[in-house]
């Protein structure tokens, strides 16, 4: 049985990173993919090719006065779902400094097919430091979401600003499938039961569906599970829980 262990490399990248919250969490891959996790080990080891981004983006962190920052905890994870998926559209709501983004695109570019259709409704901050009691998910001033990441190709990324109550239906209607979606945005019980169900008619079989910070929202991911007939899959002792449509 292969290990559950990171491979060394994508644990060099957590450290460039500067999260070790994000340490890749190799069971929570295995359980949404299935199969006996020696893809999911191979592909997280191609996290080397990348340290020198994730300094870069931790760098653009800590010039923007976020000290212990990493919107979102399984980047690495995000990397990998995508090279393995190999989604033709790929959804999430929730930009902010553009972490998640970054490693999705990442993913689609090595594959070389995909768009990533990301929602951001930026919330702006509101003096050229951050204050203490601004929220650091704030956009600084004069910059957009995704204001972090490293320089990238982004030719497949659809990034659209606004809010994805208005925005997200106009895209589920334009885009013919949804392979990969992943919800961090407004995290209410009644937003997240509202993006769920938005998808839910163009989800991909055998897609992935990741909701973070579930504390907040409630019942509404189990009960979108129990409606596919799927299990949830919570990461380690976290709140981001994923599912996998049935194929
Ligand atoms: C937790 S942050 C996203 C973090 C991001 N995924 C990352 O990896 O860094 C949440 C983002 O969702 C945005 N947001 C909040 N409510 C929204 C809404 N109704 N529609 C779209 N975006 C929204 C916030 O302004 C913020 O940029």
């Amino acid at each position: 049985m292969p290990s559950t262990q990171p491979p060394a490399l994508a644990l060099r990248a957590i450290e460039a990173l500067g999260d070790p919250r994000a340490k890749p969490d190799v069971r929570w891959l295995t359980s949404l993919l299935g199969g006996s996790g020696a893809g999911v080990l191979r592909t997280l080891g191609e996290a080397g090719r990348f340290v020198h981004r994730e300094r870069v983006l931790r760098r653009a962190h800590l010039a923007g006065g976020r000290e212990n920052y990493a919107q979102f905890r399984a980047p690495l994870e995000l990397y990998t779902l995508i090279r393995l998926l190999r989604p033709s559209h790929a959804v999430e709501t929730g930009v902010s400094s553009g972490v998640s983004s970054f490693h999705l695109l990442l993913g689609l570019n090595r594959n070389r097919a995909g768009t990533l259709h990301s929602i951001d409704l930026p919330l702006v901050q509101s003096t050229p430091v951050l204050g203490a009691r601004e929220s650091p998910v704030a956009v600084p001033p004069g910059r957009s979401s995704g204001w972090a990441m490293p320089k990238i190709s982004r030719a497949r990324w659809d990034l659209r600003l606004g809010p994805s109550q208005v925005l997200l239906p106009a895209l589920v209607e334009e885009i013919p499938r949804i392979d990969f979606f992943l919800h961090d945005d407004l995290h209410t019980p009644a937003h997240l039961a509202f993006e769920l169900e938005t998808i839910r008619p163009k989800l991909s079989p055998g897609a992935v569906v990741l909701a973070d910070n579930t504390q907040w929202t409630g019942t509404a991911f189990p009960r979108f599970a129990r409606r596919l007939g799927v299990p949830v899959r919570r990461r380690g002792r976290s709140d981001l829980v994923g599912l996998r449509v049935p194929g």
